[in-house]
């Protein structure tokens, strides 16, 4: 199934990252922006990295949460609440892939979560119940997905429901990712976590991008 996703702060580094995949795999990407200028921009680069392939348009990221049918958020941390609060209304009744992490610096590889208990709880208590939240790709490396090599690690996706959390995992499997449904919301503090372990591991072994594999479930 082909989707219409509309990236909020898809001029960014892992907007930008996840869109240059999901245009390969054929799905229609908005690329959001504060700024009109700065997503048309991102869409010419990411036009010249697909060689042609791929439909993506440039818009505010109003225009692209109002017209897309999957919406993902790929802003810092920091600027989280205040985007969601200017985009609460259009939200409503999307699908949101939250992608961001509470990540405080300089202590990047401690565990810091907001008061609500993680990023995507954030979201929900901001959004209320009407936005469907799911955490996913939150250990994914933007270099890893501009590369347009393999994708070398299992991602785990977390919230809303269990039909909102399989489409995340159809995404995934889309970019040649293997997803794994990790439950609830509340489970979204231990995936929103994950990355400051991993970027601790990148330190500490001097490794780009290490990752995680669910071992011992056979399908
Ligand atoms: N980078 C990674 O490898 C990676 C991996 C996993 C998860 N993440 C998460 O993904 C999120 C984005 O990371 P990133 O590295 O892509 O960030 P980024 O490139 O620094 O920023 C992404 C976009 O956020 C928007 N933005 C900046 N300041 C803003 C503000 N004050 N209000 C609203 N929007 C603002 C900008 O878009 P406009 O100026 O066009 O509006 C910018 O292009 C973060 O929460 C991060 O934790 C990143």
């Amino acid at each position: 199934m082909s989707y219409k996703i509309g990236i909020i702060g898809g001029t960014g580094r892992q907007g930008r990252g996840l869109a240059y995949r999901w245009a390969q795999a054929g799905h229609e990407i908005l690329i959001g922006s504060r700024k009109l200028e700065g997503a048309l921009a991102a869409v010419e680069e990411l036009e010249e990295r697909l060689g042609g392939e791929g439909k993506l348009s440039g818009m505010t990221n109003l225009e692209a949460v109002e017209a897309c049918d999957i919406a993902v958020l790929t802003v810092p941390f920091e600027h989280m609440r205040s985007t969601l609060e200017e985009l609460k209304d259009a939200l409503q009744g999307k699908l949101l892939i939250n992608v961001c992490v509470p990540l405080v610096p300089p202590k990047v590889t401690r565990v810091q979560m907001p008061p609500e208990g993680s990023g995507a709880l954030m979201a929900q208590a901001i959004l209320g119940d009407g936005a469907r939240i799911v955490d996913a790709y939150q250990n994914v490396s933007f270099e890893h997905l501009l590369s347009g090599e393999e994708i070398d690690t299992d991602v785990l996706v977390a919230g809303y429901d269990k039909a909102a959390r399989e489409t995340v995992i159809q995404l995934s499997a889309d970019i040649g990712v293997k997803a794994w449904d990790a439950g609830v919301i509340q489970n979204t503090m231990v995936v929103e976590g994950l990355t400051s372990i991993l970027i601790g591991l990148n330190i500490q072994y001097k490794v780009p991008s290490s990752g995680i594999r669910i071992t011992g479930v056979h399908e």
